[in-house]
């Protein structure tokens, strides 16, 4: 039996994994530390917060005493560190929030852990989640990420979570730390805030707004359904070398214009109107410093973990679509008078224009 501490557990990914985990470990302990920003919803987790052995505490994982006790308390034995400032075009707007939490919330919880688990011994794991924007950007023709590849990150979200990566690295490189890191690429599905491209390109074609696309649209991302992104961190924790990296990916790359040119058709035929939706699609000018092409080489995943994607993109982007389709309620809820704020400040214009 574990004892888990899921921080960031209110978010995106980590809604969908402490759901995938309660799901999967009915008899593990699961507390969730949440400090509930504008991403943060516990409204994505009201279908298992009374599940046994699950428990919310509201609290920030740069507060290192606070987290300290928590560890001691709940006696931890797992930390799966999800807790981020998430998004690009925020860290461009406001680095501030990115540094804070992403550098030194990290450090924050290292040296709790570091403090509660003393001796480390093999029950105990700290999994640190992260990205292939630490890779920095690919050439359409470059093999895709491994874990050798050098870190260029590119963006102030980026070269916040590259930096968190390394002060995981050096905690088990100096104090013997048994840590495992992550890098992932872009996720999708269920809860996910709805700034990010596909709940974005969702949510505007319905509402009848301009549908946002950077540059010229041929920007690559490779897109992995969340559920996915779940079971490969229950893969690495279950098999994973402390010490090591770990590429999870879809193996599956989009043109940014593909995408919302996909989700228009297919809302077209969930929700004809007298036009496409593809009328909406709007080019608008680049992200500053935009990278072109992410992917993952998940390789090791499969060849040591046994583990690969399950969802393939047309059946996960139609999962996706319907979720978002019959959770209006959720969306209106979490688009608050903040997130209406950075709307304006990133796109120039009334979230109603
Ligand atoms: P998200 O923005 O949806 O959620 C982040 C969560 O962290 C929110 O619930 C927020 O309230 C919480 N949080 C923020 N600051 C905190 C603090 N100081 N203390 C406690 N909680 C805090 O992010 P996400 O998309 O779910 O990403 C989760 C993690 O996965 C991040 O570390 C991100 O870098 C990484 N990741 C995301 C993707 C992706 O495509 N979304 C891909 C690869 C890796
Ligand atoms: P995003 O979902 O922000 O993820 P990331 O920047 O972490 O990859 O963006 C995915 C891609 O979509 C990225 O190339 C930027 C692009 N994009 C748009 O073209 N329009 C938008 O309104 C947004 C939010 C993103």
């Amino acid at each position: 039996m574990r004892r888990l501490l899921v921080t960031g557990g209110a978010g995106f990914i980590g809604s969908n994994f402490v759901r995938y985990w309660i799901k999967q470990h009915p008899e593990d302990r699961v507390i969730n530390l949440d400090v509930l920003t504008y991403a943060g919803n516990l409204e994505s987790l009201t279908d298992i917060e009374a599940a046994p052995g699950y428990r919310f505490v509201h609290g920030d994982i740069t507060d290192r005493q606070f987290v300290r006790r928590l560890m001691e308390d709940e006696q931890i034995d797992t930390v799966v560190n999800f807790a981020a400032e998430s998004h690009v075009d925020r860290s461009i707007l406001g680095p501030d929030a990115f540094i804070t939490t992403n550098i030194l919330g990290t450090f924050s919880l290292l040296e709790a852990a570091r403090a509660v688990w003393g001796d480390f011994d093999s029950t105990q794991c700290f999994l640190h989640v992260s990205t292939d924007e630490v890779y920095g950007s690919l050439k359409a023709d470059e093999p895709a990420f491994d874990e050798q590849h050098a870190y260029a990150p590119n963006s102030p979200y980026s070269a916040s979570k590259a930096s968190s990566d390394h002060l995981v690295r050096a905690y088990h490189h100096t104090y013997g730390m048994p840590v495992l890191t992550t890098n992932c690429s872009n996720n999708y599905g269920p809860y996910q805030f709805p700034e990010k491209l596909i709940p974005l390109t969702i949510l505007n074609a319905l509402e009848g707004k301009p549908i946002p696309v950077y540059g010229d649209g041929k920007n690559i991302r490779d897109w992995l359904y969340v559920d996915d992104h779940c079971g490969g961190i229950e893969a690495v924790l279950q098999g994973g070398i402390p010490g090591e990296v770990y590429n999870i990916g879809g193996i599956n790359e989009w043109y940014n214009i593909d995408i919302v040119n996909l989700i228009c058709e297919r809302l077209d035929e969930h929700r004809p109107g007298a036009d496409s939706y593809k009328a909406q699609i709007t080019y608008v000018t680049d992200r500053p410093g935009h990278d072109r092409r992410y992917a993952i080489d998940a390789g090791r995943m499969q060849s040591e973990l046994g583990w690969s994607p399950q969802h393939d993109f047309q059946s996960g982007i139609e999962r996706t679509i319907q979720w978002y389709l019959d959770h209006r309620d959720w969306c209106d809820r979490v688009r608050s008078g903040e997130y209406r704020d950075y709307y304006v400040r990133q796109y120039g214009e009334s979230e109603n224009s």
